[in-house]
């Protein structure tokens, strides 16, 4: 068996004992205590990619025995017609409950809101796998936590195989064939293309709604070409970089249904502008059609969304049941907070329990044995980072203020100071006090596979330290009010001041930045709260307007060899916190330049000695250059209510994705006892796109 990617040692929730520094240490560096131990809580069952799922004709195909009347009055074609050639089909054996029954729901909460369904075009849906369960993407990453290390590779989705040309430049895909959208268009390469050419590769389009659908995000300079409808080609400037195959999963490679987003956009429809192909189909546009194995059919602002079976999805059980086992997906619309709660009392059904203010409450109720919620820890995969704005030459459009913030921001003293004037373990302990928070200097999480402590550099905590490094780079209080000021010559000499972005989705967004900004005082740099809400944070986030910005960070920094190419600002808009300026160019810093020749030969590397030795070496830069000022690191848990089967062992909150993409949602199911009526529109499936709700029979 592997050794876990996230490997936690010890058993219990026990308090560690950190180690006694034994080695020289370099100047202003401090011994990195060990986090506490934290066992996680179940372990997955290893296996091989074809171990979970194949592509094969069946002799017969099933659909719920309610869905006949829908064929028998011609509403709908029979189930084998509207099925591929050659199913996805997910195999018996490595389902933990086995083949399962249709019916029942999984009720999700949300904090998040709709913009629209407009998800290539840049549009979120209120996150908390809404998206995941709408969208399909080339490759799958979510359920690799159980697959063995030396079979770890994508597992395959719309495209269901793929080789490579002998030079390793091409990368030739089969598109699965005969899929259809859920209003019946096939899908092919059509959809790929469209989402590529005119998505991707359009500068004026934010494709994906975490924007990380730029052509850089597979490699600089690849190509892809469409060769018949069912096959696509890639051609990488590197040779065999089998890391993009990463990049096509969720959420960068997950096309749009062309034939409705295609009259929009505004190359084949001049009359419209990018902002209204954007805004197309807004939340009320019902029936929007997807590859995911559910449709939008009802939404209710502030209140709910709900999403019945696609009647065309693409995948079945070996019995030949058309997928998913759950007729209905319910998302109400209220907070991150009422997640928790809702899934531990019963009235929703999961939740991935990331904001540690509630973990103590939590756990109690869950520990009850009439609790109706399965609630299990996984690794410490849940961290936060202090992200300053490194773009000197204008990304985000700065004023002089913002522009003085920011060469601040490139001076290793200033990032360096402002480390260590962070108390990370009362950070960490104002969150939640026991063995969840760890200290996180930043850079990749202690316990994942890439870490490496030796090569990890921590600025320990050390206000005096910290305040005479600022003093070192000119910054003094020039006026007596306790504030430092900017040089003479910058922003007038006006005191420092700088504004924290943080998103108010989440309290512990909140609380933490609140956290950094009281750190800040004693340092006489005055931090000013951008609090803003989830879309509009985003939205600030992309296009560069922040001067700070505290944030939970993506699965780069988990697995690394999931958004690989966000590690470091290896093209113009791949990276958080630095991206091109006004120029188009990225100004990097002399160790960001070794970041990016670091992962971008890690992508190109097979060799797993050499790619442990190039994060070695990522870390150490990146620990050493205080690249982002970590904050705290600590374990989520993944809430489910107890009727629900299938739900694989181990399970992570967050690891290549987010437990909603993880747990496979459409082979979960309720067995017909635990049934419960909980679904709004029984019976019905989704109706024509742009209709008003679902059909019933
Ligand atoms: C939000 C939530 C996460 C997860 C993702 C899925 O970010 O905070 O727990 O549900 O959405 O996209």
């Amino acid at each position: 068996m592997r050794k876990h990617a996230i490997a936690l040692g010890g058993a219990g929730l026990l308090l560690g004992v950190s180690l006694i520094a034994t080695h020289a240490q370099t100047a202003g560096t401090a011994e990195l205590p060990d986090p506490p131990e934290f066992a996680a809580q179940s372990e997955p069952v290893f296996v091989g990619v074809s171990d979970i799922q194949e592509y094969k004709a069946l002799p017969e195909y099933h659909q719920p025995e309610w869905m006949d009347k829908f064929v028998a009055d011609g509403k709908l074609p029979p189930v084998a017609e509207r099925l591929p050639k050659e199913p996805l089909v997910f195999k018996t054996a490595n389902m933990p409950d086995g083949i399962g029954v249709y019916g029942d729901v999984m009720r999700h909460v949300i904090g998040g809101r709709p913009e629209g369904w407009n998800y290539i075009g840049g549009q979120s849906q209120g996150w908390g796998g809404i998206d995941i369960g709408l969208s399909e993407c080339l490759t799958r990453t979510g359920p690799l936590f159980e697959v063995k290390a030396d079979e770890l590779e994508p597992l395959p989705n719309l495209a269901k195989s793929w080789e490579w040309s002998e030079d390793g430049h091409e990368l030739t895909m089969h598109l699965i064939e005969g899929a259809k959208w859920s209003d019946g268009d096939p899908f092919d390469a059509d959809d790929v293309m469209f989402y590529w050419n005119d998505n991707v590769q359009d500068p004026n389009v934010s494709a994906v709604p975490s924007g990380t659908g730029t052509p850089e995000r597979f490699g600089v300079g690849t190509t892809l070409e469409a060769l018949d409808p069912y096959t696509i080609k890639w051609t990488f400037k590197e040779v065999r970089p089998t890391q993009y195959l990463y990049a096509m999963a969720y959420d960068s490679f997950c096309p749009g249904p062309s034939h409705l987003l295609k009259p929009q956009h505004p190359k084949y429809n001049t009359a419209n502008t990018y902002d209204q192909y954007k805004n197309a189909f807004p939340p009320e546009y019902m029936n929007m059609p997807v590859m995911g194995a559910w449709v939008p059919v009802e939404y209710r602002p502030d209140d709910i969304i709900v999403m019945r079976r696609n009647p065309y999805y693409w995948k079945t059980d070996e019995n030949g049941n058309q997928l998913p086992y759950l007729d209905e997906l319910e998302y109400r619309l209220s907070t991150w907070a009422d997640r928790d709660v809702q899934a531990v009392a019963g009235s929703g059904d999961f939740s991935n329990l990331e904001q540690a203010e509630s973990y103590v409450e939590a756990l109690k109720r869950s520990a009850e044995p009439t609790a109706p919620a399965r609630l299990q820890f996984g690794a410490r995969t849940i961290g936060y980072a202090l992200r300053m704005n490194l773009s000197g030459n204008g990304w985000g459009e700065p004023d002089a203020r913002g522009q003085a913030v920011r060469e601040l921001n490139r001076q290793l003293d200033f990032r360096k100071a402002v480390s260590m004037a962070i108390d990370r373990q009362r950070l960490g302990d104002s969150l939640v006090r026991g063995p969840f928070t760890a200290i996180y200097p930043g850079g990749l999480y202690a316990g994942t596979t890439f870490y490496d402590k030796a090569s990890t550099v921590y600025y320990g905590y050390d206000v005096a330290a910290a305040n005479a490094l600022l003093d070192g780079i000119g910054l003094t209080d020039t006026d007596g009010n306790g504030i430092r000021n900017f040089p003479a010559g910058t922003a007038n000499g006006a005191d420092v001041e700088i504004t924290l972005l943080a998103n108010t989705d989440y309290g512990t967004d909140t609380n933490l930045a609140e956290g950094v900004i009281a750190q800040m005082e004693p340092l006489g740099i005055r931090v000013i709260a951008n609090f803003q809400a989830g879309t509009a944070r985003d939205d600030m986030a992309q296009s560069g307007q922040f001067d700070w910005h505290v944030e939970r960070q993506g699965a780069e920094m988990v697995a690394v060899v999931q958004s690989t190419t966000a590690l470091a600002p290896t093209g113009p808009r791949t990276h958080t916190f630095h991206k091109a300026g006004t120029d188009g160019t990225v100004d990097l810093l002399p160790f960001e330049q070794d970041l990016v020749d670091d992962v971008n030969a890690f992508i190109v590397s097979a060799d797993p000695a050499e790619r442990a030795e190039l994060m070695k070496k990522y870390q150490r830069t990146f620990t050493e250059n205080v690249y982002s000022v970590g904050l705290t690191q600590y374990p989520g848990a993944l809430i489910v209510n107890k009727r629900f089967a299938n739900i694989p062992a181990g399970a992570p909150v967050f690891m290549f994705n987010w437990a909603e993409d993880n747990i496979i949602r459409e082979r979960v199911f309720v067995p017909k006892d635990s049934q419960q009526a909980y679904e709004l529109f029984p019976q019905t499936l989704p109706g024509a796109p742009g209709s008003a709700g679902p059909i019933s029979e």
